[in-house]
């Protein structure tokens, strides 16, 4: 395969060099396009841009693979534990025995969160969302570890602020979902399990005894690790720009956390079950929302539909969606939201708008479902997917550091107006 690539500009010819990765995916090195022809390149969304390389995650969007550090994310669905898969994708192997019993341990020893941080939650309105209050109080977490601000201070206490995120965000999210409750905040226990102490804080009451259901348990469990990573999406790109800065772990991650809410990235699974519900109750017509998802002047989309990478499938949706079926029999829930939503999949696939742009249903389209089903209530699924999200964002972050990559600062092309004299405001 050719490893140069020529390019033709007013009348001079250029080679820019080409490289490949381990799966054979190529990309064109711009990195003297700008000295030696004085170009830019101009890419909205980068939908060609590669802004990295990576050894974390990989995915070929045209066959539906999606592997963490070389494995299948199906294999790791099925048989993995989410701090096991936390580990292989911040240390880049799966953890030995014993690094796996030390890991499990430093993580559940660090689960507590200052009592400081109650003081904090009673400064937010009971109705304030969970995903701003998480930002915060990740932010926050910098006021508490003020070491934490000077990652290159040891690899000793970079450590341990991994330590601490994996640890405390279930903490916080328990707390803040409880804070929005006006409910009593519970205390983790570390005798449980990672996922199972997040559901204890998350339901448990101190009016009545709680017992984690394993069908529960295990189910989120998978969602976390099909969540865990998913190379340079929206989130991961920000919370690797803010890194670039030398900008802490604990302010990067919260970035991210920012990055992930919008309902295009990891908000859509909010969204969705906003829109079965609307659709639902709105008579439950789904031909005129998916007339109204066609309609380029309608601003409606179809939540949990489409992905920029994605183009056949989404291989955590094809997961996903089995497991919604299972746990939902399992539980004995019958949600009519779950029949919409079958309903409008079989349709959305047979049409060919949706066809013609290769538009399938994503992560979130089934996840909300599932969600719903454990009893999570709606503001918190954007919560679930940081919770799943967290050691990707760590990984990608600690990657881009390792590296040494520059300060993440893209160009542009002006097109405001050129330079004009001051008008002073009285001749306005
Ligand atoms: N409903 C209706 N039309 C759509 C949809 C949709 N959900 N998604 C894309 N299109 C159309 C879009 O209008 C465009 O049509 P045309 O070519 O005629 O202008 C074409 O499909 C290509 O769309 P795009 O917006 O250029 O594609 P993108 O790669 O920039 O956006 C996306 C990807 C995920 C933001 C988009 O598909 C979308 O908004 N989907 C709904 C939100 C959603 O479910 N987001 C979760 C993504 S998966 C979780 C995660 O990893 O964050």
């Amino acid at each position: 395969m050719a490893n140069k690539i020529e390019i033709k500009y007013n009348g001079e010819s250029f080679e820019l060099p080409v490289m490949t990765g381990s799966e054979n995916e190529s990309a064109i090195d711009i990195g003297k396009l700008r000295s030696m022809t004085g170009l830019v390149t101009l890419d909205y969304g980068y939908k060609n841009t590669g802004s990295t390389t990576s050894e974390i995650t990989f995915l070929d969007g045209e066959k539906g693979i999606l592997r963490y550090r070389g494995y299948p994310i199906e294999q790791l669905a099925e048989k993995a534990d989410f701090l096991e898969v936390a580990y292989l994708l911040i240390y880049g192997e799966l953890p030995t025995k014993e690094e796996y019993e030390k890991w499990t341990r430093d993580i559940t020893h660090h689960t507590l969160i200052h009592e400081d941080f109650r003081t904090i939650f009673e400064g937010f309105p009971s109705n304030a969302h969970p995903m701003g209050v998480l930002s915060s109080l990740v932010t926050s977490l910098t006021a508490f570890y003020p070491k934490s601000l000077d990652p290159e201070r040891s690899m000793g206490e970079l450590n341990m602020s991994i330590v601490r995120l994996i640890a405390k965000l279930p903490t916080m999210a328990a707390w803040a979902y409880k804070n929005e409750l006006g409910f009593p905040l519970n205390y983790p226990d570390n005798a449980m399990s990672y996922v199972d102490n997040f559901l204890y804080m998350m339901f448990a009451l101190p009016v009545e005894k709680y017992k984690v259901n394993p069908v529960i348990s295990r189910a989120l469990n998978k969602l976390l690790i099909l969540h865990a990573d998913h190379e340079q999406n929206c989130s991961a790109s920000t919370v690797r720009l803010v890194g670039s800065s030398h900008a802490s772990l604990y302010v990067s991650i919260s970035a991210g956390i920012n990055a992930l809410w919008g309902p295009l990235h990891g908000g859509a699974n909010q969204a969705v079950i906003e829109m079965l519900e609307e659709i639902i109750e709105d008579g439950g017509d789904i031909d005129k929302y998916i007339k109204k998802a066609k309609d380029k002047n309608d601003p409606f989309r179809l939540m949990g539909f489409g992905h920029r990478v994605y183009k056949n499938f989404d291989p955590r949706a094809r997961i996903i969606k089995q497991s919604a079926d299972e746990v939902l029999s399992a539980l004995g829930v019958e949600d009519p939201v779950l029949e919409v939503a079958k309903k409008i999949e079989k349709i959305a696939l047979e049409d060919e708008y949706f066809i013609q742009r290769k538009l399938y249903p994503n992560v979130d389209f089934y996840s909300g479902i599932i969600y719903r089903a454990l009893g999570i209530p709606t503001e918190m699924f954007t919560v679930m997917f940081a919770l799943g999200r967290l050691p990707g964002w760590i990984a990608q972050w600690l990657e881009n550091r390792k590296n040494g990559e520059p300060i993440g600062r893209p160009r542009q092309i002006y097109t405001g107006v050129n330079e004009r004299d001051y008008i002073p405001l009285e001749n306005r």
